[in-house]
């Protein structure tokens, strides 16, 4: 996606034309019906949670189009999802981020655990929600400002390619070094010099609009200590970029400039970014993200099990209850204090999720369990509900698998028997052994699959058909052997 369109005129009016729907789209949220639609693509079964999320996302956006007081009033409905591990509910929380037009992270509880509080102080998590939201709304106002920035560079390029507009005096213009269309000048027609430097300028347009020049290189100024910008990352991969993000919008380093050779492509992308920064008003950007991280963040506090329970006898772990005792504000409301300025988090909606093996939600201390009214359990799977694991969601890892091997010209495939027989055999294992949810099923494809990937580069054959026959051949005497079986499986 770093690749620079050159921009035609017709693309040009699209996009222009384009600003304002892409703010609406923005605004249009999806209905729970959408989003659990959406969550179905890649999470099999788990219903009700997929329900809850949904329905309290929606009510993020109802609450938004109430008037007056009550407005303030209307709570969000935070969530505990409770189940066994590898059932899901991460994966629910991941996706939902891809979902949510929303700012939303996922932290660890237990990473505000840290015995000696090494760990992250628990507001942090608000601060770096709100450095998400400016990246966010950041890339957004780019993408408004792009075919903009993009004419403006283009105007940058030509100049640079091009000796400023002939005075009435000058006869001679340096177009050799570039080897670019010359023309002469008679002097007694300075209306025509004129005219002629229009006509090459654009004529340079054209072939620069139709990549013609893309690998001849230029010298521009660049700022000194400039990031290129990734443009294609998902919500999880914002955290890191903000920074850079930044710094080239902020425009509060010190700019040093230097000389740099590039080709025209690249100096095309490197203007454009520069006009965008430019272009972007940053008090604007701030301010809606502030209002976007109050009015519609989300914040995932995995592991929240992990904080929950009785403080151990002895040892050092003190920090559980007092993690729950930090936490507490932020979920009912307060303000903290980002480096962007305060952020209330009166209506972040906060969604908890936990395994809760050894202790119970009950045993958080009881003003967090007000905090969270909402409890979804969610389901421990079935041999019915690996098999569709297996191949249904987007990312199914036979599908993975399907994928890796195409990349070697071999084409895998897998009888229905086989299928099913790989999911019971998760099944089993994780009766017999730990139960570890659908994570069985990378053990057990891995395993499975071992000896091919080995041998793919050398197979003869361009076809591999996975049998029951083979899966029972294969795993048999591990799965019959418990021990081994709790090694490898
Ligand atoms: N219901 C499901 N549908 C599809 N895939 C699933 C499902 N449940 C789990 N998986 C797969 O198993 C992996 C582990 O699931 P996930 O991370 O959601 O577990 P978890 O419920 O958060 O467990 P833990 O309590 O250990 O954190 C996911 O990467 C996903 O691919
Ligand atoms: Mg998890």
């Amino acid at each position: 996606m770093s690749e620079v369109k050159s921009p035609t005129v017709p693309e040009v009016r699209k996009t222009e034309q384009g600003e304002k729907p892409l703010e609406k789209d923005w605004k249009r949220e999806l209905t729970p019906k959408e989003i659990v639609k959406e969550l179905d693509r890649y999470i099999i079964g788990q219903d009700k949670a997929k329900k809850s999320v949904a329905i309290a996302l929606r009510n993020r956006w109802r609450r938004q189009q109430v008037k007056g007081d009550l407005k303030e009033e209307i709570m969000p409905n935070n969530i505990i999802m409770i189940g066994p591990t590898g059932v899901g509910k991460t994966e629910i929380a991941r996706r939902l981020a891809n979902l949510a037009n929303a700012p939303f992270i996922k932290v660890e509880a237990s990473k505000y655990t840290e015995v000696g509080y090494v760990g992250r102080d628990v507001e942090s998590m608000v601060r770096d929600l709100t450095d998400l939201a400016v990246s966010m709304v950041k890339r957004e106002k780019a993408e408004q400002v792009r075919s903009k920035a993009e004419r403006q560079a283009e105007e940058k390029i030509l100049d640079y390619l091009l000796p400023p507009k002939p005075r009435r005096k000058r006869t001679d213009l340096h177009t050799q070094e570039y080897n670019l269309p010359s023309f002469s000048f008679h002097e007694s027609n300075p209306e025509s010099l004129e005219e002629k430097w229009e006509k090459t300028r654009e004529k340079l347009r054209a072939q620069l609009r139709q990549g013609k020049l893309n690998k001849r290189t230029i010298e521009i100024s660049v700022p000194n200590d400039r990031f290129p910008i990734i443009e294609v990352f998902s919500p999880q991969g914002i955290e890191e970029l903000g920074v850079n993000f930044q710094e080239m919008f902020s425009g509060m380093l010190p700019k040093k400039t230097k000389r740099r050779k590039v080709t025209i492509k690249e100096a095309q992308r490197i203007l454009t970014q520069e006009e965008i920064g430019k272009l972007v008003d940053m008090e604007a950007v701030i301010s809606e993200s502030i209002e976007r991280v109050e009015n519609s963040g989300i914040i995932f506090i995995d592991e929240i099990d992990k904080i929950a329970g009785e403080k151990p006898k002895e040892g050092p772990d003190v920090s559980r209850e007092g993690v729950q005792r930090d936490l507490l504000p932020i979920v009912e409301g307060t303000n903290v204090m980002t480096k962007y300025g305060m952020v209330k988090t009166d209506h972040i909606l906060f969604i908890a999720a936990g395994a809760f093996h050894t202790s119970k939600p009950s045993d958080l201390i009881p003003e967090m369990q007000g905090r969270f009214p909402i409890r979804v359990e969610l389901d421990s799977l079935t041999t019915e509900d690996f098999v569709r694991i297996l191949t249904e969601p987007k990312n199914a890892l036979i599908k993975q698998y399907i994928a890796l091997m195409h990349t070697e010209g071999v084409e895998l495939s897998f009888t229905d028997d086989a299928i099913r027989e790989i999911a019971r055999i998760a099944n089993l294992v994780n009766e017999r052994a730990e139960n570890i949810g659908a994570r069985r099923l990378h053990t057990v494809m891995t395993t499975l699959l071992e000896d091919v990937m080995f041998r793919l580069p050398d197979l003869k054959t361009k076809k591999v058909k996975v049998t029951k026959q083979m899966v029972e051949k294969t795993l048999k005497d591990i799965v019959e052997d418990e021990d081994l079986s709790r090694y490898i499986l």
